[in-house]
């Protein structure tokens, strides 16, 4: 279809401080016209987006596609499709694949079977450390000109703090940064569930929250004294908020990021026993939920990523010591910040900044807007239909969410990615 007319859709775009109803005319993927009441054409395809909500797609730098090595859990074409499906367009995988992605040829090899299948950008993280060993640096100049869009030993904390502030001192001199997936492993030990009530109640070996905290604070001190940006994986408790908003005010260069199941699920999800609800860092209190949702309004966490983490069935069935920590998010995102935006935690403008803008700027890609003259990227949601969670509707190849069997409101019903609709909901 050479002509595509979006009709009657609230029209959010942060970039450029558009919140108003217009139609948007697109002509061979460009956005030819944005304008109050285009008249369709014949030949025209017409959209009605009455009720529904359009914006710039979303990023998402924190996704786990498990290719290379572990392509039975998800591949890049079933991460394409379940990322598309949530409205994301760009989404940043992780290096703690199988081999990890420590390696010049494969960020390119990610990057090439991205290309391949061609729903959205998929952009490599690098490893820190090689094979994610936490020792030895990788040579991140020539990762960062294969691709790779930042740097992360993800799945595992870097935990030599030696180590850390080279690889934030390298990171940063190459204009790149570090991501720490913080967690003191010495402390976490055998951990499984929040050390708290729940744990205690039903006997799960307690992980506690000094875990994260601790190592939040570590990198934070590192990025003080180095001046050097540190990202701030998952951030999942209270006292890591403070800390985050301590280390902003001194000036450091610190991000932080959150998780839809972090801003959602608390450690009750453990009640029935099931290790759907294992994840890392684990989920917590009311407390910490609260603390991570007003950050997020406040600017002090920067923005969502999923932490799309699948794992199988078999592994998810495993006794709660040997299941692999994860859960699925691409398609959860949208809806969770909604019910933020319904709760008053902040507004749809904020909601479209967190989950599409402030992650674009982060890894250094000119964020997605809609323009007159810009290619197509965008995402058409209706904020109040409601969908069931279940293995039909979920488009990973892996279904490991708590979330299965329940309703959630905001669903995705275009993606439009380089001038095509890549999903249709
Ligand atoms: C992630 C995974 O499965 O790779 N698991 C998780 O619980 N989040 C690793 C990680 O993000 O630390
Ligand atoms: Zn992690
Ligand atoms: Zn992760
Ligand atoms: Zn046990």
């Amino acid at each position: 279809m050479d002509l595509i007319l979006i009709k009657n859709g609230h029209v959010i775009d942060p970039e450029n401080n558009i919140n108003d109803k217009f139609d948007i005319l697109i002509e061979k993927g460009n956005i030819r016209r944005i304008d109050k009441n285009i008249e369709p054409f014949s030949g025209c395809e017409v959209i009605d987006a009455d009720e529904m909500i359009v914006s710039p797609s979303f990023t998402d730098i924190h996704v786990h596609l498990r290719d290379p090595g572990q392509t039975y859990k998800e591949d890049i074409r079933t991460g394409s499709m379940a990322a598309v499906a949530g409205g994301y367009t760009t989404v940043v995988c992780m290096p703690n694949t199988l081999p990890a992605l420590d390696d010049a040829s494969l960020i390119r090899y990610v990057i090439e079977k991205g290309e391949e299948v061609g729903l959205c950008r998929v952009l490599p993280a690098g490893a820190i450390t090689k094979g994610r060993r936490g020792k030895e640096l990788t040579e991140m100049a020539l990762l960062k000109d294969a691709g790779a869009v930042y740097f992360t030993d993800d799945g595992a904390p870097v935990m030599d703090s030696h180590v850390m502030r080279k690889a934030t001192e390298y990171a940063g001199s190459i204009g790149s940064f570090v991501a720490d997936h913080c967690e003191d492993l010495s402390l976490s030990e055998n951990g499984v569930a929040h050390e708290g009530e729940i744990a205690a109640a039903l006997g799960l070996p307690p992980l506690p929250p000094e875990a994260e905290d601790t190592m939040v604070a570590r990198d934070c001190i590192i990025a003080i004294h180095t001046g050097m940006p540190v990202h701030i994986c998952h951030v999942s408790t209270k006292v890591a908020v403070e800390v985050i908003t301590w280390a902003k005010a001194m000036g450091a260069e610190v991000t932080a990021e959150v998780t839809p199941h972090h801003l959602s699920l608390s450690d009750a999800e453990w009640l029935d026993f099931d290790c759907k609800a294992k994840v890392s860092p684990p989920l917590r209190e009311e407390e910490d939920i609260e603390a991570v949702r007003w950050a997020l309004s406040s600017g002090i966490i920067d923005f969502v990523a999923t932490d799309h983490a699948p794992h199988a069935h078999h592994e998810k069935m495993l006794e709660h010591h040997a299941c692999p920590p994860g859960m699925i998010g691409l398609q959860f995102a949208l809806p969770i910040v909604l019910e933020l935006v319904k709760k008053d935690y902040f507004d749809m403008k904020r909601a479209i900044e967190v989950l599409s803008t402030a992650p674009a700027r982060k890894i250094g890609i000119q964020p997605p807007s809609i323009v007159e003259g810009r290619k197509a990227e965008l995402t058409i949601f209706n904020p109040t239909e409601s969908w069931e969670v279940n293995e039909e509707s979920i488009l990973s190849k892996s279904k490991n969410t708590p979330l299965l069997g329940r309703k959630l409101i905001g669903k995705v019903k275009y993606t439009f990615y380089d001038g095509k609709i890549v999903y249709k909901g």
